[in-house]
């Protein structure tokens, strides 16, 4: 039987884990739709975040920061890089630094940066390296990205959607993208 003692210091330990996980920046894995004030929204790729707790035994409460022009949120004003919308809603005036808390499922959350992108990198490197060797994501900026991809996706010949797949992992790894701290 487990002594009040040894109860107390379990309840300690699980607090203790708690509030080190609180503090832990994920990104997410896969777009989801989440509650963002109440609101229906939805949680772009890739997007950093910090979680802050437990909802439920499925959910978290999530925080993240970024530009607001209307119903969406950018990482900057340049609006390269989509990181949340809301329906039916405003998240902030045009341009305005803005501080959000959504709700999402655990699932949709990862530690590790690279594994969001794995089959975004596959696509990239299958398509972009006929003619040359492959151009690193953080060798360029996103507005640089946005002007080398309407040439490139030309002459790589995609779709329309594969060239917005293939924009949003390039600017996501961008040098002034998601996760420049890395580079
Ligand atoms: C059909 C051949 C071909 C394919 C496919 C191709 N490229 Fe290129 N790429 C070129 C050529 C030729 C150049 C150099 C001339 C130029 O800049 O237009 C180039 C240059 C570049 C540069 C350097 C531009 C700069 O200003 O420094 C980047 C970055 C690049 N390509 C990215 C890509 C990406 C991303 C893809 C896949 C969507 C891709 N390329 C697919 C032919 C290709």
């Amino acid at each position: 039987m487990k002594t009040i003692l040894q109860k107390l210091l379990i309840t300690l330990l699980a607090a203790g884990s708690f509030s080190l996980a609180s503090a832990d920046e994920m990104f997410i894995f896969q777009t989801a739709e989440v509650k963002i004030d109440n609101n229906k929204g939805t949680l772009y790729i890739g997007t950093p975040v910090n979680v802050i707790k437990n909802v439920d035994d499925k959910n978290v409460l999530v925080e993240f920061s970024g530009i607001a022009f209307d119903d969406k949120l950018y990482s900057n004003k340049d609006k390269s890089l989509l990181m949340a919308s809301v329906e039916k809603s405003t998240l902030g005036a045009k341009g305005e630094a803005k501080k959000v808390q959504a709700v999402i499922e655990k699932g949709y959350l990862t530690k590790v940066p690279s594994e969001v992108w794995e089959e975004h990198e596959e696509f990239f490197y299958e398509t972009c390296t006929q003619c040359h060797a492959a151009h690193q994501p953080t060798e360029h900026s996103m507005l640089e990205w946005d002007a080398i991809l309407q040439t490139m996706s030309g002459f790589a010949q995609l779709y329309t959607d594969e060239s917005e797949y293939l924009s949003r992992y390039l600017k996501a790894n961008a040098n002034n993208g998601f996760y420049p701290e890395k580079k």
